[in-house]
């Protein structure tokens, strides 16, 4: 953990090395988009590439990204009728001081996760339920399902699951 209570990337990243070099395999990461006491968003745009460099030296692994309760923080990255954002002081001209640069391009990366998990019950406001997202190289490489349809829109690109409990 770094001294914003985030996951030390550096600090992963020589542990996976390691990890590759004795090839002991490594089943997933997990990173939070805000987590429950902290609120620290995990640098999710340096995690994907992390997982991009392992597998090109040979370390396969999962990558979720727990955004339980700053997922639903995505809509605010959304002008209207589902066109981006295209800058963090768009945002801030409402909420005034958030998201930081590097927050922006955390949220930004959410979409190359294997996959993702939002809670309604929690910044949506509903009474219960759990949405899991998966990617389409998520699906490719765990279920066999072949290949997601390419959609240009990030939030398409992932399999919805919607669990009431
Ligand atoms: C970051 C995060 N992930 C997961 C959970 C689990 O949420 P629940 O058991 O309410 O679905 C919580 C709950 O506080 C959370 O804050």
């Amino acid at each position: 953990m770094d001294s914003h209570f985030r996951t030390d990337v550096g600090a992963l990243r020589n542990i996976l090395l390691r990890c590759a070099d004795e090839r002991r395999p490594v089943l997933a990461v997990v990173s939070v988009l805000g987590t429950t006491e902290e609120g620290a968003v995990d640098q999710i745009h340096r995690l994907v590439e992390l997982q991009a460099e392992m597998r090109r030296r040979g370390l396969e692994f999962y990558h979720h990204c727990d955004a339980a309760w700053g997922g639903y923080t995505r809509t605010l990255f959304y002008a209207g009728k589902g066109k981006p954002v295209g800058t963090p002081s768009a945002i801030r001209e409402i909420t005034q001081t958030w998201p930081s640069d590097e927050v922006f391009q955390s949220f930004s990366a959410i979409h190359r996760a294997d996959s993702i998990t939002i809670d309604p019950h929690k910044l949506g406001y509903e009474r219960t339920g759990v949405v899991l997202s998966f990617g389409p190289g998520a699906c490719a490489r765990t279920c066999a399902r072949g290949n997601h349809p390419e959609n240009p829109h990030p939030a398409a690109r992932h399999k919805y699951l919607l669990l009431r409990g």
